[in-house]
């Protein structure tokens, strides 16, 4: 394959190359996202201004369901004082500008005691009330009080590098990338035996190509671990593993983003194109059992946001006559089985019996004085539209 445009990062991975000969995948995806040239190293790489658009970036309403689940939460796990919220990949912070500011505005004593960290991998300009995001290692050296604690995360999951894994000859083999002698990056298939496939009937999986997340548990800071009483809910798109390591979906689980055009090769503009993952939640579940987190509930973002109230908000909405037609159109995107209402809501707990979701919003009672809707900035795509 030729290399027409080789991107911000292609210095830093042939350097490596030439250091230690040819790098898996993950390494690669490490360094085109995250080296000091790469892809999450430009702030404005996702979101209004980016190549892609998350929830949060849509409108606040997103971020002020999310508030109301989290103080859902703060009411089962029988209102701890004080109550910290971490938000890992907080990216621009959005999300968290808009869930502590709905938080703050409500009329219960949950907002007191609301303390929130968010933490980033990538340059963290951005700051939520004042405080600025924290490096990814920042929260064990950080003194919050971490006895009782909500961790949350929007498309972080799908942002871990990955490893590709092919199936050939009945054999497992991982994707590395080497350099040929005109500088064109390439791939080399090597045949690697794997921990996870040792007891996995792989026959059916002839010729699959598809990601390995081997560092799954990487995103959550050791000192989480120490936490007795916590609550997880990382909202993401993928499969169960029955889906996720089946002939339907090799070669279709990895993608790239470049100004909303999909699915270029990954090797194309290297550190300027996004590269993500759908997140295997089987294998998330897997991890997080290891560090004693057990599932609560695995539902569609759709599902989640209309048991939050998504509905009554947005007749409210509807019927105050201030919102165009079109804003209302561009919320509902959240919505959507095709786009983000399809992406998938992952709970988990340690430390408590696992609710029923429904039991679990049903603690506040909606109709109350909750919080107001934060307002519309330009960090959100609602602001830009022709209202
Ligand atoms: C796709 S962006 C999502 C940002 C934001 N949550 C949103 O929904 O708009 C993924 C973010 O996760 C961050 N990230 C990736 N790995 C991380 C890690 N191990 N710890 C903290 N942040 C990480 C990236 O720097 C990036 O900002």
């Amino acid at each position: 394959m030729v290399i027409d445009n080789k991107g911000s990062a292609y210095d830093a991975v042939v350097n490596q190359i030439q250091k230690t000969g040819p790098i898996p995948f993950e390494e690669f995806m490490e360094i085109a996202l995250y080296s000091d040239n790469g892809y999450y190293s430009k702030p404005t790489s996702f979101g209004v201004y980016g190549d892609y658009y998350t929830s949060p970036s849509i409108h606040p309403i997103f971020g002020y369901l999310f508030a109301i689940q989290i103080m859902n939460i703060w009411e089962y796990m029988d209102r701890p004082r004080p109550f910290t919220v971490v938000e890992i990949g907080a990216g621009d912070g959005t999300l968290g500008i808009d869930i502590v500011s709905t938080i703050r505005s409500a009329d219960m004593p949950v907002s007191n005691y609301l303390e929130y960290i968010p933490i980033d991998k990538g340059p963290n300009k951005a700051t939520v009330e004042g405080t600025a995001i924290l490096e990814a290692d920042g929260l064990d050296s950080c003194n919050a009080a971490l006895a009782s604690c909500v961790v949350i995360s929007n498309e972080l999951i799908d942002a871990l590098p990955v490893d590709i894994l092919e199936v050939r000859d009945g054999r497992t083999n991982l994707v590395y990338i080497g350099v040929d002698e005109q500088g064109n990056l390439k791939e080399e298939l090597i045949e690697t035996s794997l921990d996870e496939f040792v007891s996995f009937d792989i026959s059916s999986l002839e010729g699959y190509r598809g990601p390995l997340c081997r560092g799954l548990g990487q995103w959550m800071p050791s000192v989480l671990d120490l936490v007795p009483k916590a609550f997880f809910l990382n909202v993401d798109y993928g499969y169960e593993e029955s889906d996720y390591l089946s002939m339907r979906k090799s070669s279709r689980l990895l993608q790239t983003y470049y100004k909303h055009v999909d699915n270029l090769s990954p090797l194309f503009r290297v550190g300027d194109q996004d590269i993500t993952a759908h997140v295997n939640f089987t294998a998330l579940r897997r991890v997080m059992a290891q560090r004693g987190i057990k599932p609560v509930c695995n539902i569609t973002q759709r599902e989640w946001l209309f048991g939050l109230g998504y509905s009554d908000v947005l007749n409210g909405m509807r019927l105050s006559g201030e919102v165009s037609r079109r804003e209302l159109n561009l919320i509902d995107r959240l919505v959507e089985v095709e786009g983000l209402g399809g992406f998938r809501v992952e709970m988990s707990q340690r430390g408590m019996n696992s609710p029923k979701f429904s039991k679990l919003n049903s603690l506040i009672d909606l109709s109350g004085a909750f919080g107001t809707m934060p307002p519309v900035t330009d960090k959100h795509m609602a602001f830009h539209l022709n209202r």
